[in-house]
């Protein structure tokens, strides 16, 4: 046994060390940044979806503010771990009333600071959309008790989860889903980090599948690597390994069953169908939302095209249901020849 362990990359260790390497999010930061020179930050509430970078906005944010003073000033609590109110109270009052600290930003990795304010303490708030109802209604108190030396940074990815009263104490920010271009540069940044080479089409894949989700693209990569394990021979990551990484169907995949139904006869259409879903373990649900899409590309009467979807959806019912797979599967087939009879 060899103790050399692969060379593992962890999805932290390109967790942005400064704002300035967020990206996608560029007029948040901006806005924020603002905040924090005019000596004006108010308490913030960042919310959207996963992997777009609250978290690791507000703590690069506390970096630039506080320098090498982050452990004393800021508490960064979670609060999916710490769900009761009464341990989220008791640290925040710890924290919070321990004596105040008087005086200027530090200033020590050349970002901006508070000018000429006193220094508010930060109580990063992460996952506050999981607090019961009953902790967030007392954290409105908490928050408008301690005003006078904490700042609270509310970190969630529904908005609708979190108790009005105390989203109108903060300022909001809505996270989206981040564009393709920002995921692509950060993506090559780590690729030659890394030292992987990824074929041009493989890197197209995981910008699509990934989703604005920055996360998911870092560990799709990290998957990828770790499947090219220590065969250095064949550093290059191709687009079969992205979908299989991903657990995403292959498009053409999708593709061969689909031509299969559409021209085939019923009995090597479901031979077809059955072969892919036991070889390359594609699930029938996979199946009806790739045929949806690829359809959507095809020239078909408004007919046929709306007996297709409000079938399919049935059956994407009946299968959510716990439909047989395999009843499943012919009505698949005999949705889609049936109502590509409407063409003829
Ligand atoms: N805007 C971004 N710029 C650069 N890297 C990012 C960005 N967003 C996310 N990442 C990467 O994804 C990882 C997760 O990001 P982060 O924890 O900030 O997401 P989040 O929005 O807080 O997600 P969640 O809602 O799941 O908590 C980070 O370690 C970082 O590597
Ligand atoms: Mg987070």
């Amino acid at each position: 046994m060899t103790d050399k362990k692969p060379d593992s990359l962890p999805v932290e260790k390109y967790r942005p060390t400064s704002l300035n390497e967020v990206k996608g999010q560029e007029e948040i930061v901006t806005t924020v940044r603002k905040f924090v020179t005019s000596g004006k930050l108010p308490h913030l509430l960042f919310y959207g979806p996963p992997g777009t970078g609250k978290t690791s906005t507000i703590i690069a944010l506390a970096r630039e503010i506080y320098g090498p003073n982050y452990k004393n000033m800021v508490l960064e609590l979670n609060a999916s771990d710490d769900r009761g109110i009464d341990v989220v109270r008791n640290q925040i009052k710890n924290f919070a009333s321990t004596r105040q600290i008087f005086g200027m930003g530090s200033n020590s990795n050349g970002g901006s600071s508070m000018k000429g304010e006193r220094l508010f303490k930060l109580i990063i708030l992460d996952e506050a959309d999981s607090m019961t109802n009953v902790a967030q209604n007392s954290l409105r108190r908490i928050i408008e008790k301690y005003i006078k030396n904490c700042r609270f940074c509310i970190l969630a990815n529904y908005s609708h989860k979190l108790n009005p009263a105390l989203i109108s104490r903060c300022t909001r920010f809505r996270f989206n889903p981040i564009n393709e271009e920002s995921i692509r540069e950060r993506m090559k940044t780590v690729i030659l980090k890394e030292k992987v080479e990824i074929e041009d089409d493989a890197l197209d894949s995981l910008l699509t599948l990934s989703n604005g989700d920055m996360r998911r693209a870092l560990n799709v990569l990290q998957a990828c690597k770790a499947a090219l394990g220590q065969d250095s021979v064949n550093n290059v990551i191709d687009i079969d390994m992205i979908y299989d990484c991903i657990g995403a169907p292959h498009p053409q995949d999708i593709e061969n069953c689909l031509d299969s139904i559409l021209k085939d006869d019923w009995t090597t259409s479901y031979l077809t169908l059955l072969k892919y879903k036991n070889v390359k373990g594609l699930a029938l649900i996979d199946l009806i939302t790739g045929f949806i899409e690829l359809l959507g590309k095809y020239k078909l009467k408004s007919k046929t095209r709306l007996e297709i979807l409000k079938n399919l959806s049935d059956i994407e019912y009946g299968i959510s249901r716990g439909g047989n797979d395999k009843i499943q599967t012919s009505a698949i087939i005999g949705v889609i020849k049936d109502a590509m009879e409407f063409e003829k």
